[in-house]
């Protein structure tokens, strides 16, 4: 089952679970009030997988490409890395999929606190519009990973603040809503 909790602010190595000591698990429940959609899937057979068709059939996720993220795979490896850490937000949602090892999506709740989002193989998950999160492989080092795109894809992210984008305000009244 996939696993969330608050994260440790301490620095240091990002690739650490920094959870908080009692660890303070967050529920399925929490990420849909934050408008964080996850399903579990069967990784192994993606390429055939009548779920998966269902998902993007429903949710007009038309695009989609693999992605892996290793040292020797991913070109610009380490700048990779470094700029999928930078808190941002994108003006279309952001939707992965685990095919194979392991990382750490984070996401800010409503009260501008991480919460770590354990991604293991099997795991797909959509990020809305306007929310701010970042990525980070884990100790593992390797994920290989779906990317889908309702439409053409457009990766661009905007670092923090970018408070000024329709979608952050439009994501800011859905949060007022989902908590009022
Ligand atoms: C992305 C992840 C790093 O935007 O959030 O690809
Ligand atoms: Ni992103």
């Amino acid at each position: 089952m996939v696993e969330m909790w608050y994260m440790d602010e301490s620095p240091g190595d990002q690739r650490k679970p920094h959870r908080l000591e009692p660890n303070q698990p967050v529920s399925l429940e929490q990420l849909r009030r934050l408008g964080v959609f996850y399903w579990k899937l069967d990784a192994d057979i993606y390429e055939t997988d009548p779920d998966l068709a269902k998902i993007r059939k429903e949710n007009n996720y038309s695009w989609m490409d693999i992605i892996t993220i290793h040292k020797d795979k991913l070109p610009d490896y380490e700048e990779k890395i470094k700029i999928f850490y930078e808190e941002h937000l994108h003006l279309d949602d952001e939707i992965r999929y685990t095919l194979e090892g392991s990382g750490y999506i984070d996401v800010r709740d409503k009260d501008d606190k991480w919460i770590r989002i354990a991604m293991e193989k099997g795991d797909m998950i959509t990020l809305p519009a306007g929310i701010y999160h970042r990525f980070t492989l884990d100790e593992s080092n390797y994920m290989k990973a779906m990317r889908l795109f309702a439409g053409e894809p457009v990766w661009t992210a905007y670092n923090r603040p970018a408070d000024h984008f329709p979608v952050r305000v439009q994501y800011l009244q859905f949060l007022a809503q989902a908590f009022q």
